[in-house]
């Protein structure tokens, strides 16, 4: 046999393909991550085909046969992959034909790689999705753990990276939650929406054989099949949809991922990370970089690098199957590992945030946090607010070229400002007055924390 005769599409050809288009339309070394899912697909297919009386229940027999010792084979790493057979499918259909003969051959009976490929993409992402969920419920988790240990810790609020409110870091927290939250929400509306059976497409216009595709896809749990086949084979806006959910799950940890490294650095000391997710420097003894999230924001950059990547694959695709959807797994195997790990380390690492609230008690000392509430003060005496607004600000000018708080000014200079101003106006300057002051759904009061945390435990 020569070595053309032995390709699974060889008679059609007259000189084999040199070694660098081999390896160039070779996936095998990619592909062979989605192995399992292969077998599993191919096993439902089989199962069909002989309920169906397409093959034979001996030909069922010796297929199962042949696939659970490829499957011990590849989980013992003792399959021997081979670049000539291009890609996982043809690996394991040929392993299987040598261990079991003809009736190897006829597991491709009424399918295709086309339909087969865009099946196992499915499966294999269907249950990174499964685990993406639980490690968002992980770092939920830590970060609500945090919250509530910091439900009552004020820090300044930012604007404009200007210090605007006094918020507190439990408070601060939760935003990422929301975020977390948003993130699981769209991971599980792309799991509803893959969660459909590609297989019976076949190459492209469905098959001859007297298939049953409802059958395949309870075996293989998905919720239903493609409803068209020429869109089964060729479509891959899940892998797309997921990268996109993926990409701003990164954006999200990696804005978090800055706050944490402006946050340590001794210039603002709100926090210290603990030594395990820090590095050193080789020449200046004195560092502790933040490399983890430094690494994490930067991380960011190329999932939404594989978002464009695979937009741009799609972008000019006739129907139905092309080639060019070889390229679909790296991009979207980097950005499940890349997301899988980020996730991970995160959930770790936000228990090992230690927070320093005098550092942020002091730096509340300056920016004049509590000015809005000495605005909304004199709102609540009958002035409109924008001559509010105007008297809190010749105050604050006052309290600079003093070099003081607002709350360090007595009140007869206070009253300089407007004679509405009464000694009640203490309280009102402090953080903690101002804190509890926002005790409303979504406010930073520390009540308004605890229970926004209450509220999503109990979702969780
Ligand atoms: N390795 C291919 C892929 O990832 C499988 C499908 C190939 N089909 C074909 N007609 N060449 O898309």
């Amino acid at each position: 046999m020569t070595e053309e005769q032995g390709k699974a599409w060889s008679g059609r050809f007259s000189e084999p393909v040199s070694d660098l288009v081999k390896r160039y339309t070779a996936s095998v070394f990619f592909d062979r991550r989605m192995a399992l899912q292969d077998i599993r697909g191919s096993l439902a297919h089989a199962r069909m085909l002989a309920r169906q009386a397409i093959i034979s229940a001996t030909d069922l027999a010796a297929i199962e046969q042949g696939m659970a010792r490829i499957k011990s084979e590849i989980e013992q790493d003792v399959f021997v992959w081979s670049l000539d057979d291009e890609d996982v499918h043809l690996n394991i259909e040929k392993r299987l034909t040598a261990l079991v003969g003809d009736a190897g051959k006829r597991l491709h009976t009424g399918r295709s790689r086309n339909d087969q490929v865009a099946t196992d993409i499915r499966l294999w992402l269907r249950d990174m999705l499964d685990t993406i969920d639980r490690l968002l419920g992980d770092y939920i988790l830590a970060l609500l753990a945090l919250a509530e240990q910091h439900a009552g810790t004020a820090l300044p609020g930012f604007t404009h990276l200007q210090v605007a409110q006094p918020v507190t870091f439990g408070h601060h927290l939760l935003a990422y939650v929301e975020m977390a939250r948003r993130d699981r929400s769209r991971i599980r509306d792309c799991r509803a929406r893959m969660n459909r059976l590609p297989l019976g497409a076949a190459a492209l216009a469905g098959t001859t054989f007297p298939i049953d595709r409802e059958s395949v896809a309870r075996e293989l749990g998905f919720d239903g099949v493609c409803e068209n086949s020429l869109d089964a084979v060729s479509d891959r806006d899940f892998a797309i949809e997921f990268t996109a959910a993926a990409a701003l799950i990164m954006v999200h940890v990696s804005r978090f991922a800055e706050e944490l490294i402006l946050w340590m650095s001794p210039r603002v000391g709100f926090i210290d990370i603990a030594d395990r997710f820090c590095t050193g420097s080789s020449i200046m003894p004195q560092k502790k970089n933040p490399d983890v999230p430094e690494l994490a924001r930067g991380k960011s950059g190329r999932v939404i690098g594989h978002l464009t990547g695979l937009l741009v694959l799609m972008k000019g695709q006739p129907l139905a199957y092309n080639k060019d959807n070889q390229e679909d797994k790296e991009p979207l195997f980097d950005t499940v590992d890349t997301l899988t790990d980020t996730l991970r380390i995160f959930a770790d690492m936000v228990p090992g945030i230690t927070v320093k609230p005098e550092a942020m008690a002091a730096a509340l000392k300056q920016g004049y946090a509590t000015a809005t509430d000495l605005a909304d003060y004199l709102v609540k005496k009958g002035l409109p607010f924008r001559d509010a607004h105007e008297a809190v600000a010749r105050a604050v000018r006052a309290a600079e070229l003093k070099g003081c708080d607002l709350s360090d000014l007595s009140l007869a200079e206070l009253r300089a400002f407007s004679a509405l101003i009464g000694d009640d106006i203490f309280d009102v300057l402090t953080v903690a007055g101002s804190l509890a002051a926002r005790d409303h759904i979504g406010g930073t009061a520390p009540a308004q924390v605890r229970a926004a945390i209450a509220r999503v435990r109990a979702t969780l």
